[in-house]
């Protein structure tokens, strides 16, 4: 159970971190440059270049940094834990950061103002689009690591880590809303 758990978050956490870092470094430009669709905004002043940018890097950096540790963590907690090649760095950071701007879009869609929650979504938005581009640009790691246990883990943990860290940011001053 233990295995399968850290498993599963490790091989997640590059996904994880991207979301994170857009809000402390988001900012700046949106990335719809305040352009409309049906007199809505098409994603809204939540989205900038910066945020997402600093934001694929840090998943990127972090994937990077857990393939070298890998070997050794596991190791030491006796467990096996998965690499992460880059092809799957990039899929997970960029992935979550897509997924992110892919239910600002929809949010924009249904009438959600910016900051406005949508259950569900705004939870696992991150997690459909790393797994996705994961998928396609590293399909043999996709496959190798993650199983349907290690996939079901990541649908059921995600959503309760999203909500308890963007408590945290939001009771720290760093975020607008607590979701
Ligand atoms: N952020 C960013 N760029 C991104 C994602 C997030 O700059 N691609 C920053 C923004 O400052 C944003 C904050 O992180 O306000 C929180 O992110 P999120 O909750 O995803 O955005 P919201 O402001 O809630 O907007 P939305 O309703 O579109 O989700
Ligand atoms: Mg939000």
């Amino acid at each position: 159970m233990f295995q399968l758990v850290a498993g599963a978050l490790w091989a997640m956490l590059p996904a994880y971190v991207p979301n994170n870092a857009a809000v402390l470094a988001g900012g700046g430009r949106p990335i719809d440059g305040g352009r409309t669709w049906r007199g809505r905004r098409l994603l809204g002043d939540g989205k900038t270049w910066r945020g997402t940018a600093i934001g694929v890097l840090a998943g990127v950096a972090l994937a990077l940094l857990l393939d070298r540790v890998a070997g050794p963590t596991g190791a030491a907690l006796g467990i096996e834990l998965p690499g992460v090649p880059l092809a799957a760095a990039v899929g997970l950071a960029l992935g979550a950061m897509l997924g992110d701007i892919a239910a600002s879009f929809l949010k924009r869609r249904t009438g959600r103002e910016r900051g406005a929650s949508f259950p569900l979504l705004d939870q696992l938005d991150f997690v459909v689009g790393a797994l996705a581009l994961a998928a396609l640009l590293s399909p043999a790691w996709f496959v190798e690591t993650f199983s349907f246990a290690r996939i079901a883990v990541v649908v059921v943990v995600t959503p309760l880590l999203h909500v308890g860290t963007n408590v945290l940011a939001y009771a720290a001053g760093l975020k607008a809303e607590p979701w």
